[in-house]
């Protein structure tokens, strides 16, 4: 876990009475996360949007993923600064955010920031989710929900770059069907958002 999260200045800066009551109201608005995510299965997982308030619950939540994730979500070995910096940069007007809630918690994010191509704005998607709260569904949710969301945006393919090696990805890449390439180690799936065409009803002979 990266302990930085928890330097800020203006907290080595505070006066003791006002470190002790920061101090708690950490405490306490962990502890209250804590019990809404224990009433995950009353509270179910909302997919949401996010927007410019939600940036620093977007980067603790990167942060706070292990190293492999971390390399799995970045496609490749990234510190600390280069995820703040990457968060500073996500333009909430353009690209697509969303997030998944357990009470309070923020316990799954997808930004995929939209840009031009020959066919129409493509949307390059990152995702994950805190290890928790893995292999429930939260992913597979928030990919459709990224799907939906970039078909109404007028985005007309989502694309994912995956480690071959990563299973879940894979397998969201297989079922989605999405036209999978692969170089190396690396793959690459797109998803059209164009909704599948209607069953042509067979005429009577
Ligand atoms: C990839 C990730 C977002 C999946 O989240 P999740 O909530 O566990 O995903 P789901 O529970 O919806 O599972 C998605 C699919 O993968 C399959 N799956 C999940 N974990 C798996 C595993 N370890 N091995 C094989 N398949 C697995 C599920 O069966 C499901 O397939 P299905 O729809 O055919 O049943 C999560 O593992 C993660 O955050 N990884 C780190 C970041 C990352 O790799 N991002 C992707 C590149 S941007």
């Amino acid at each position: 876990m990266d302990s930085s999260l928890h330097e800020s200045p203006a907290t080595v800066s505070m006066p003791r009475g006002s470190r002790w009551f920061a101090g708690m109201w950490v405490t306490a608005s962990a502890m209250l996360r804590e019990a809404s995510e224990g009433l995950a299965g009353l509270l179910g997982v909302r997919i949401v949007r996010l927007s410019g308030v939600d940036r620093s619950e977007i980067e603790a939540h990167l942060l706070q993923l292990d190293p492999v994730s971390r390399a799995n979500r970045f496609m490749g070995a990234v510190d600390a600064t280069c995820v703040r910096r990457y968060v500073a940069g996500i333009d909430f007007t353009r690209d697509l955010v969303l997030g998944a809630r357990i009470g309070l918690s923020l316990v799954g994010v997808v930004h995929a920031p939209v840009h031009g191509a020959p066919g129409g704005p493509v949307a390059e998607l990152g995702i994950s989710v805190r290890a928790r709260h893995r292999h429930d569904g939260i992913g597979t949710q928030l990919l459709a929900a990224t799907v939906r969301e970039a078909r109404e945006q007028g985005v007309t393919a989502v694309q994912l770059r995956y480690l071959a090696s990563n299973a879940p990805m894979a397998a969201w890449a297989r079922s989605a069907g999405a036209r999978i390439s692969r170089a190396g180690a690396e793959c690459t799936a797109v998803v059209s958002t164009a909704p599948a065409a209607p069953a042509v009803p067979r005429l009577a002979t």
